[in-house]
């Protein structure tokens, strides 16, 4: 028997989701049905993506701001609302590096990632929990890293930021569960995007080279897993932090 899952009715919004991990993850949450907003900085490519999720047969939202703004997460949220009139699936994907060694480390590039990284989902996680506690259904799905769970050096910011995000959603996971509302964590290892391409070919190999099953993983092993954890099949897990990896850390 085939498994399908259908989020048709299910209304999701998608930090970065205009590219990278984030978009695909937008795009199959709107293959399996769901309206989909995506929000980020840069409103060509935020336009773009709303208008391809749009052209799926879905409802796409173009949402235009930065994680790190407390304004620009509030008027989103607003219009969100105006929109969608509910929020079923949270996805905080947006993520920096600004990487260096600590000795190195300039404090504005701690608080940057600090402050996207994390301080980004608690923006979007505290206007969201409060509509999902009164809607008594929900799914947060926030993305982490296996840096976040193992370390790396040069990355004591990024590691902080993401480790930070595991705790954070740990325990709303709990403050939330008696409304049947899920909280969870994906921490992807090394994964094809804009983001890895930055660490040059000589970096990659040496990282394919500790990986068990040998390869990179793709964004779509990401976003499969998202659609999984965004789907009723997942309702009896909150809490969790679940690797996609191919088998790095264990
Ligand atoms: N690529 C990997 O190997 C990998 C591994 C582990 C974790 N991750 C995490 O997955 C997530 C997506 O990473 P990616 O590889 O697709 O990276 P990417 O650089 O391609 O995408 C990052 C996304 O975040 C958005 N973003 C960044 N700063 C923002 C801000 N201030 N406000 C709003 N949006 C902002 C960007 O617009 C972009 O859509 C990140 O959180 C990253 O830390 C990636």
């Amino acid at each position: 028997m085939a498994v399908t899952i259908d989020l048709s009715g299910k209304r999701a919004l998608v930090t970065g989701g205009n590219r990278g991990i984030g978009r695909t993850i937008a795009e199959r949450l709107a293959e399996a049905g769901a309206d989909v907003a995506v929000f980020a900085r840069n409103e060509q490519s935020v336009a773009e993506a709303a208008a391809a999720l749009s052209g799926r047969g879905v409802r796409g939202l173009a949402l235009v701001g930065d994680v790190g703004s407390d304004a620009d997460v509030e008027r989103a949220w607003d219009t969100l609302m105006k929109e969608f009139g509910q929020l079923d699936i949270l996805v905080n994907n947006a993520g920096i590096t600004r990487d260096g060694l600590l000795l190195r480390m300039k404090p504005e590039d701690w608080h940057a990632v600090l402050d996207v990284n994390l301080t980004g989902a608690f923006r979007w996680c505290r206007l969201a929990a409060k509509q999902m506690l009164r809607q008594k259904s929900g799914t947060i799905i926030n993305i982490s890293s296996i840096v976040g769970v193992i370390g790396n050096p040069g990355q004591t910011n990024y590691a902080a930021s993401k480790a930070g995000l595991i705790g954070f959603s740990k325990s709303l996971a709990v403050e939330v569960a008696a409304r049947g509302i899920t909280v969870n964590v994906i921490a992807p290892g090394f994964i094809e995007t804009e983001m890895t391409h930055a660490l040059g070919e000589h970096a990659q190999a040496e990282f394919v080279s500790r990986i068990p099953l040998g390869k990179l993983g793709t964004t779509g092993d990401v976003a499969d897993l998202a659609v999984f954890l965004a789907s009723p099949m997942s309702d009896y897990i909150t809490g969790q932090v679940i690797c996609v990896d191919g088998g790095l850390t264990r």
